[in-house]
């Protein structure tokens, strides 16, 4: 099975290609240095430049691969969600290639590409506990068998990567913030501030709007930019962060214990929250991570959630 995988959601053009359970190439062109500059993502730009990054990122996976493009079996694209947009980009490069080599395609959800991103290299063992931590969604989902996706709980309103973005954003730090946060809070003391843990309840619910709020206030009015201890601010707001998410996760644990949690989306990137949910391993329960290029958006994942679909015959292929 040769699967040629899409990713178009955002501001990253990926296509990756697997095959016979290998992933072959994984090829990422980040428009970051083009945002950065508006400060964040501006939807029309991505769409522009995802249809011209394609041929590049195609070109260079076909030769990582050392596949020829009429080898390819499959098409997989990401379908949502995402930038409406740029994901209509991905979509017609799906169906141009598709049609083209006729061959069938495959159009598939992102965030159950992210968990499965973990499965490139793992195997899954179920119930499967998945803590869904990127730029957009903020989720708890109970997998009790491959493909089976129950969500336990999501953010009422901001995701937890939106908060390190807009929080950096008001440092005036750049974009996106939240690998600039995790870095300078390494050398900060995460108890020199307090900031509030909202939703602290028995839900599996996230809020991040609260905390955001409170950074604001903390930043603009307690300190002033100038007087804040950088370091000791981002370590803080790390903390609570990592707090936040794993006192849900703990709570998720202890009423449907699994048997394997997952950490994916861009937000599993962070170095603290990986070092937290990885200490939650015990003898009855497996923790794993995806590799560090399989966390933000790409589409490897998108290429390994087509080949189970195609294992599990839920997508006949004709
Ligand atoms: O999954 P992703 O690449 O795109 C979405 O589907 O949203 O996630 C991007 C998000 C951004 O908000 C970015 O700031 C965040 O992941 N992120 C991090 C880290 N690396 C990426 N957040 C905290 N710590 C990091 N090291
Ligand atoms: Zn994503």
């Amino acid at each position: 099975m040769v699967i040629f995988a899409i990713e178009t959601s955002c501001d990253e053009t990926s296509v990756a290609i697997y095959k016979n359970r290998k992933i072959l190439a994984n090829v990422i062109s980040s428009q970051i240095n083009e945002h950065t500059k508006c400060g964040g993502v501006v939807p029309e730009l991505a769409s522009r430049l995802h249809l011209k990054n394609f041929p590049y990122v195609l070109l260079e996976a076909l030769q990582t691969a050392k596949i020829k493009i009429t080898d390819l079996q499959y098409i997989a694209y990401t379908e949502k969600p995402g930038l409406i947009g740029a994901l209509h980009i991905g979509k017609i490069i799906a169906e141009t290639l598709a049609s083209y080599l006729a061959i069938p395609i495959l159009p598939l959800n992102h965030l159950y590409g992210h968990i499965y991103a973990s499965a490139i290299d793992n195997n899954f063992l179920f119930p499967l506990l998945a803590v869904l931590v990127s730029g957009g969604h903020t989720q708890l989902i109970l997998m009790k068998k491959n493909l089976d996706f129950e969500i336990l709980g999501l953010t009422l309103d901001d995701a937890v990567g939106e908060c390190y973005d807009k929080v950096a954003r008001m440092l005036e730090l750049g974009y996106p913030g939240g690998p600039i946060i995790d870095k300078i809070a390494g050398t900060g003391t995460p108890t020199a501030y307090h900031l509030p843990l909202p939703l602290n309840d028995q839900s599996y619910n996230f809020s991040f709007s609260g905390l955001k709020s409170a950074a604001a206030n903390l930043i603009a009015k307690e300190h002033g930019k100038e007087n804040l201890n950088l370091p000791n601010f981002c370590a803080t707001f790390q903390k609570t962060c990592v707090d936040i998410i794993m006192r849900k996760t703990k709570l998720a644990i202890k009423n449907f214990q699994p048997k394997m949690v997952t950490l994916v989306g861009g937000v599993s990137a962070n170095s603290a929250l990986r070092t937290a949910i990885l200490d939650l391993a015990t003898s009855n329960l497996k923790v794993i991570i995806p590799k560090l290029e399989y966390c933000t958006d790409n589409a490897a994942m998108i290429a390994r959630l087509a080949a189970q679909e195609l294992m599990e015959n839920r997508i006949k292929g004709d």
